[in-house]
């Protein structure tokens, strides 16, 4: 077994290493003008829900001016806000309370691609010589690689000018050519846009993307089928990030670049760290991927463990997004495993997203074949919130975009209010001891001798210590630790405060805390 133990954290960490982070996915939070489409004052107006839960910042995705042939990733306007979310002054009106509430605000920066749509793409394609024909990339024959969302070859052949177009997403997706500096000119242009209203940093879509091998070199696994957007890792990318973090780091106020580095390979992740001058955080997709399964997931732990620590790259954990099938689908329905896996998520060493809906505890909604809205088949975890009991759960007006998740009723965020043994309060609850913990914030991680089935670890900041145990199996299993411990909390209600008498029941989590004397 590992027995590493991290670098302690300063105390005066900067605010997204203490953080929580809630992402919010718009079209389904929350719809204000009963258009069925969540919008920026549907946000505004349950913000209470975020603040109440405990996160310290959102991280909303993409609400630009969009033709949506990719849900607002396709983007036309990057200094608008699409009519269908509202307005320019809903978003600083969203900045500004959101800050009130003390919560910090990201926005989704897609630098990647844009829509086919956006004014440059559309002087670009109109002639060769167009000044900006070279924003994008243009090319006399395609080459093999593949784009992702199941569109095929990444090149699309333009009718007009004889030449076809990179796009690694949809072809409505066109590539930036980055390597244009006008093109990272107009691009930092749109990050002054966003930082000049407030926002507290972004989140950077496929971030390990925006570099191409300039030789267009044919690969393999594009051969294979595998779109190139999976493993892309182009040098250029790096310099990329490094003049996107340096203009970030001329604002004051401590703004944060999270990026979207989609390889799946924590080593190469942390790469994108660069030395301190490109990503502060960056997902590592491959926890997400895991399955319930103790094996899977120490392995992933220990490579970050292994891999960050000494690189000083700040770990994030996730286990679902608006791209993938939701953790608790993936844990084959189990609310059991679900609230094991919450107590996870929070309390490993690096900082939390949550996605909305998995402090509800929902599973992927079913969509049948004729309502089908993405082409990515990613619909199902895209369903909207359910805010009350009763139908339509708070979505007054035109039916939502897409059906709720199966039991939306009993799921819902008031009938989980009621309950105090619900989802939604086992995560405020998990918000509030990280909270009050700096060893569950900001603490070493050092893995503790247990049962294979079962895993456990110490995190230990100055006189404060925690253990956490999860059980993956389906029985309860001995687990014999160091000193004396009291449950704290426990997945299952009847332990909480009891002393830890050495046995994890099936599939609990347990956070301890050291004995008081006299227990
Ligand atoms: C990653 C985003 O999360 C996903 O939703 C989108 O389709 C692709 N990047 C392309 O922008």
């Amino acid at each position: 077994m590992t027995a590493t133990t991290t670098p302690v954290t300063s105390a005066s960490a900067s605010w997204w290493k203490n953080a929580v982070v809630y992402q919010i996915y718009p079209r389904s939070y929350a719809d204000s003008n009963g258009d069925g489409i969540g919008d920026l004052t549907g946000i505004c107006e349950h913000l209470d829900h975020i603040q109440a839960l405990g996160a310290d910042a959102l991280w909303v995705s993409p609400v630009f001016r969009s033709p949506m042939a990719d849900a607002g990733y396709d983007i036309s306007d990057y200094c608008d806000i699409d009519p269908l979310f509202g307005t320019l002054a809903d978003a600083d009106r969203l900045i500004r309370e959101a800050h009130a509430r003390g919560l910090r605000i990201l926005l989704d920066f897609v630098p990647n691609h844009t829509s086919d749509q956006h004014p440059w793409f559309i002087e670009s394609r109109a002639s060769r010589d167009n000044p900006r024909r070279d924003w994008y990339i243009w090319r006399d024959e395609p080459n093999d690689w593949r784009a992702a969302l199941g569109a095929g070859s990444a090149w699309t052949w333009d009718d007009t000018t004889r030449q076809y177009y990179l796009h690694l997403f949809l072809p409505e997706q066109p590539d930036l050519n980055w390597r244009n500096p006008q093109v990272m000119q107009a691009m930092h242009d749109v990050l002054r846009f966003w930082l000049d209203r407030g926002v507290d940093g972004f989140r950077i879509d496929v971030a390990h993307c925006t570099g191409k091998d300039p030789t267009f070199a044919n690969h393999p696994r594009c051969l294979a089928g595998e779109p190139l957007a999976s493993f892309n890792d182009d040098p250029y990318s790096h310099e990329v990030l490094r003049g996107i973090r340096s203009l970030i780091d001329s604002y004051p106020g401590d703004r944060v670049l999270v990026g979207e580095v989609n390889i799946r390979s924590t080593a190469s992740v942390v790469r994108y760290y660069g030395a301190g001058d490109e990503l502060h955080m960056s997902f590592n997709f491959p926890p997400l991927d895991a399955p319930w399964d103790p094996v899977v997931f120490r392995t992933c732990i220990r490579e970050v463990d292994k891999l960050m620590g000494p690189a000083e790259a700040w770990p994030t954990w996730v286990l679902s997004n608006h791209d993938n099938s939701r953790h608790r689908s993936r844990y084959d329905g189990s609310m059991r495993r679900a609230r094991a896996a919450a107590l996870l998520l929070l309390t490993l060493r690096g900082t939390p997203f949550i996605f909305q809906g998995e402090e509800l505890g929902l599973e992927d909604a079913v969509i049948a074949a004729g309502q089908q809205v993405d082409p990515g088949g990613r619909d199902g975890c895209r369903a909207p919130l359910p805010w009350s009991s009763a139908a339509p759960h708070g979505w007054n007006g035109a039916a939502p975009w897409l059906p709720f998740a199966p039991d939306a009723d009993t799921l819902s965020v008031e009938s989980q209010l009621g309950d105090n043994t619900s989802m939604l309060h086992w995560y405020r609850q998990l918000l509030q001891a990280r909270r009050a913990s700096p060893a569950l914030r900001l603490g070493d991680w050092e893995e503790l001798p247990s049962p294979p089935e079962v895993l456990t670890y110490r995190r230990r900041h100055g006189d404060d210590e925690r253990i956490v145990c999860i059980n993956f199996a389906d029985s309860a299993m001995p687990t014999d630790l160091p000193g004396a411990w009291q449950v704290q909390l426990a997945t299952q209600p009847g332990r909480t405060g009891r002393a830890f008498d050495g046995v994890v029941l099936e599939e609990q989590g347990l956070l301890l805390a050291p004995a008081r004397s006299g227990q």
